[in-house]
């Protein structure tokens, strides 16, 4: 058996050995990027470099990235869809381009001293051109060169073999996607390609070539500077060096469904119905302990990924239910994850406590109330039996107040209506509910709402603002109320900033005059704004504010307002505002901030507080 910890070690091995540094895997939850919820991929925490800021650890980068996705959230479930996972990546910011890309890939697949992959199963696509862009006759060119014959190279179109951008905006470019053959009987024919058969093959490597931004208006603009980002997807890989045909037995999921057989006395392969929910549960709270795990402490609540973690929560409770666990065993799974990935990422154990206790608080929650929900439901199915014995008409849709009823009353999130619905043969009037959601939401909600659209942040004037205003708030909120106030999540629209931040109480109207104050005041001042890179122990030596833990590579950027050789204090009358590290982009001058306004100031979580600022 390969395990994850060799895989993981061998990816990197073998891109050091192509001169590669590494670089750690970032936050789960993006920093200073309004328009997703989570890091989504590897390249996700890469923009401003993919954009042309350059890197501290130069142009060829390689790491292990923390992903969660839910727009698949429906498909798990079956035997490869995951909302966590893990992504192995490396990047080319301006250095090699399409042959290197795909010939390493090629080389870690196939040589006996790595993977050692059967090149016959193996079939890859290429962009077959349109209106954007050109067919890409290049990486058609090269893998052909490399002997993958031409029935195994799909010449498909932009919904299949194009990456990005992310959101409505940013980098992009045409894409070589690289699947194993996981069909049934012998090798392929020569009839079948990712193309015309995609359950057959599993998708294991996507190399992006990244030469394009796409504009507001639709236009794709030639980057300044060519890049390659690839992820590789570390669980399918498992799967396939292990020959499993379950992405649920490989070692960073089996043991959590040993636990899940183990609380419930059932087996994994019991019917198809244990099997799909023993799969939910460990997806989910797998992916919740991740979450929560993060350095920003996401605890279970109503906005943003906090509600996210609550409907994994709850959906996990539910198929708990349904294979006959009545009492509480999230954080019993939750153990399970930690035991996977504690000496994998430090920030998994040392959030241990608090990942227990949040989800034994919100299971229990819950449990206080599905009982009565599910009961509800029940209500609603007997009337609409009624309903039909009287008229002959059959029922076949949940309305939209109905559901609503069963999210505000039970806390039943909708995904959870909507799937007891189907088990029942109905449908949900989702608009309907939607309709009733935004009404009793407030603002915050909303803007989470259109979150869960996707999207890279587009670098526009606006937000490159914003995020330097989000440094000199940073500073003046040290400087009023001590150095425990520290960063603990960031998130820019064009519209205003929003920073979390520890600090144990209400701001008093005297510390948020104070605050504005000082950040109007380093504005007027109109501080140069610098980068220079260094070593996380020079960073910190020059009075650099940043999370001095295992987050960073060995050389970091430092973004100074002021000059970068005096040591920072945010007070009238000094030389250097702010230091931080950071990866950009900022203002060249502070003065072109204009005025800043704290809209409100709220509190998030226990010990964190929220504040929202514009600038006008
Ligand atoms: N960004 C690409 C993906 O997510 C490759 O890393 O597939």
């Amino acid at each position: 058996m390969i395990t994850s910890v060799e895989l993981r070690q061998k990816y990197l091995d073998f891109f050091v050995s192509k001169k590669h540094k590494i670089i750690p895997s970032a936050s789960l939850i993006p920093e200073n990027d309004p328009t997703v919820l989570f890091t989504t991929a590897g390249m996700h925490p890469l923009v401003p470099y993919l954009l042309g800021e350059p890197h501290p650890e130069g142009d060829r980068l390689t790491s292990v990235q923390k992903c969660v996705r839910t727009n698949d959230i429906d498909d798990v479930g079956d035997n490869r869809h995951n909302t966590f996972f893990e992504m192995l990546g490396n990047w080319s910011l301006g250095d090699y381009f399409k042959k290197e890309s795909i010939e390493w890939s090629w080389e870690f697949l196939t040589s006996p001293a790595w993977l050692n992959l059967d090149p016959k199963k193996i079939a890859v696509t290429v962009f077959a051109g349109d209106n954007d862009a050109p067919r890409d006759d290049e990486s058609a060119q090269i893998w052909d060169e490399l002997g993958v014959p031409e029935n195994r190279i799909a010449c498909l179109s932009k919904t299949e073999t194009w990456w990005g951008p992310a959101g409505q905006t940013g980098p992009c470019g045409p894409d070589t996607e690289i699947f194993w053959w996981q069909g049934e009987g012998e090798y392929p024919s020569a009839k079948s390609s990712p193309g015309t058969d995609p359950d057959s093959w599993l998708e294991i490597w996507n190399n992006v070539f990244m030469q394009y931004d796409k504009t507001a208006s639709g236009k794709y603009v030639p980057l300044k500077q060519k890049n390659v980002d690839t992820g590789m997807g570390l669980e399918r890989t498992l799967v396939v060096l292990n020959s499993f045909s379950d992405v649920f037995q490989i070692d960073t999921f089996w043991p959590i469904i040993q636990k899940i057989q183990a609380i419930s006395g059932r087996e994994y392969i019991e019917s198809a119905n244990t099997v799909r929910s023993m799969r939910i549960i460990a997806d989910h709270l797998r992916t919740a302990t991740m979450i929560m795990a993060d350095n920003i402490g996401i605890a279970p609540g109503n906005v943003d990924q906090g509600y996210i973690v609550r409907r994994l929560i709850r959906r996990a409770v539910r198929h708990g239910r349904l294979i006959g666990i009545n009492e509480n065993f999230c954080s019993q799974i939750a153990e399970a994850v930690i035991g996977i990935y504690k000496n994998i990422y430090s920030e998994v154990l040392r959030s241990h406590e608090f990942i227990a206790d949040e989800i034994a608080k919100e299971e229990s929650k819950f449990r206080n109330t599905i009982e009565q929900g599910l009961k509800e439901f029940e209500k609603l199915l007997a009337g609409f039996q009624i309903a039909f014995d009287k008229t002959g008409e059959r029922i076949t849709e949940i309305s939209g107040k109905q559901a609503f009823k069963l999210y505000e009353s039970y806390g039943f999130p909708l995904e959870m209506t909507l799937e007891l619905a189907t088990e029942n043969g109905l449908t949900v009037e989702v608009e309907g509910f939607e309709h009733a959601f935004k009404a009793h939401q407030d603002l915050s909600r909303t803007g989470a709402e259109q979150k869960f659209k996707g999207g890279l942040a587009d670098q526009g004037e606006m937000s490159v603002k914003y995020h330097t205003a989000t440094h000199l708030l940073h500073a003046a909120l040290r400087a009023v109320l001590g150095e425990h106030a520290e960063q603990r999540g960031s998130n820019i629209t064009a519209e205003r900033l929003r920073f979390d931040f520890s600090h144990p109480e209400k701001m008093t109207e005297e510390q948020k005059e104070r605050v504005e104050d000082l950040v109007n005041y380093a504005i007027q001042r109109d501080y140069p704004v610098t980068f220079a890179e260094m070593t996380v122990a020079e960073a910190k030596e020059g009075g650099a504010m940043g999370l001095f833990e295992d987050k960073y590579g060995a050389k970091v950027k430092v973004y100074t307002a002021g000059d970068p050789n005096e040591m920072p204090s945010a007070h009238e009358n000094t030389l250097t505002f702010s230091k931080e590290i950071c990866g950009g982009p900022h203002v060249a001058n502070t003065g072109v901030l204009g005025k800043f306004k704290i809209i409100k100031e709220e509190a998030v979580s226990a010990g964190v507080r929220r504040i929202k600022a514009s600038l006008s």
